[in-house]
């Protein structure tokens, strides 16, 4: 049953590329692609923000956001039924907070790099338009938040290799193919699939946006 829209599988191996670049050139000091990568980033993040208010039904966050009460019951269940938990098809209730914790932490992490200088050589796009202590604060929080990304990206990999081998459940095929097989006797309704069209037009405003912010800077 397709589950995961083509523009939700787009973003999130991209956004794995992207994430993998930059901290590379960052490490290595290569700047004008650690700049690009991390534009590339935001326009992401953009495109999935919006894409979470008139996306496909399972990349809404008004399908994955679901508060304390809906996560406990789903670790519970989790907990008590193992392998016979009932199927979620998109992100389960506690999936989506972790979704949107390392949305937020990356988006702190471009963010603030907007900001960033070493105070020799490199400067962000937006240094000239913050006062030195505003960027101090940023420079920092740029150098520290990425030990948070790494953490966070560490927890999701292992919850991701805990379902596979608790639960037998593949969510990294589903990832790539769209698809996720539902267990005989379960009926459950497809997701509405939003159009691709719209996908791209979100995507050009996004980029857009991005390179006004940053060359009218
Ligand atoms: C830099 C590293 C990574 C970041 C920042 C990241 C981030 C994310 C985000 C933001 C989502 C939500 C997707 C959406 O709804 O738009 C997600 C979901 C997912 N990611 Fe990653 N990811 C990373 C690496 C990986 C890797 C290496 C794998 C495979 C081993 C993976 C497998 C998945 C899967 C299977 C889901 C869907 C989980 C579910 O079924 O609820 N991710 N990831």
């Amino acid at each position: 049953m397709a589950v995961w829209d083509l523009p939700v599988r787009l973003f999130h191996w991209l956004l794995v590329a992207a994430v993998g670049v930059s901290w590379a050139s960052g490490e290595l000091g290569w700047m004008r692609i650690h700049f690009v990568t991390g534009y590339f980033i935001l326009t992401l993040l953009l495109f999935r923000v919006a894409w979470g208010f008139v996306g496909s039904k399972s990349a809404r966050f008004s399908d994955f956001l679901k508060g304390p009460a809906a996560a406990f019951e789903h670790l519970r269940e989790l907990r008590s039924s193992g392998k016979h938990a009932h199927p979620v098809l998109g992100h389960n209730p506690l999936g989506g907070w972790m979704v949107a914790a390392l949305l937020l932490i990356l988006a702190v992490q471009v963010g603030s790099g907007l900001f960033t200088s070493d105070d020799i050589l490199v400067d962000g796009p937006l240094v000239a338009h913050a006062g030195s202590a505003v960027v101090k604060l940023l420079s920092t929080v740029h150098r520290l938040a990425f030990n948070l990304i790494l953490a966070m990206v560490a927890v999701h990999i292992v919850v991701i290799v805990a379902y596979l081998l608790l639960r037998g459940e593949n969510l990294v095929r589903p990832m790539l193919t769209g698809r996720k097989i539902v267990p005989g006797g379960i009926t459950v309704e497809p997701p509405r699939q939003a159009g691709l069209l719209p996908a791209a037009l979100i995507a050009f405003m996004a980029a857009a946006l991005v390179v006004t912010l940053v060359t009218a800077a």
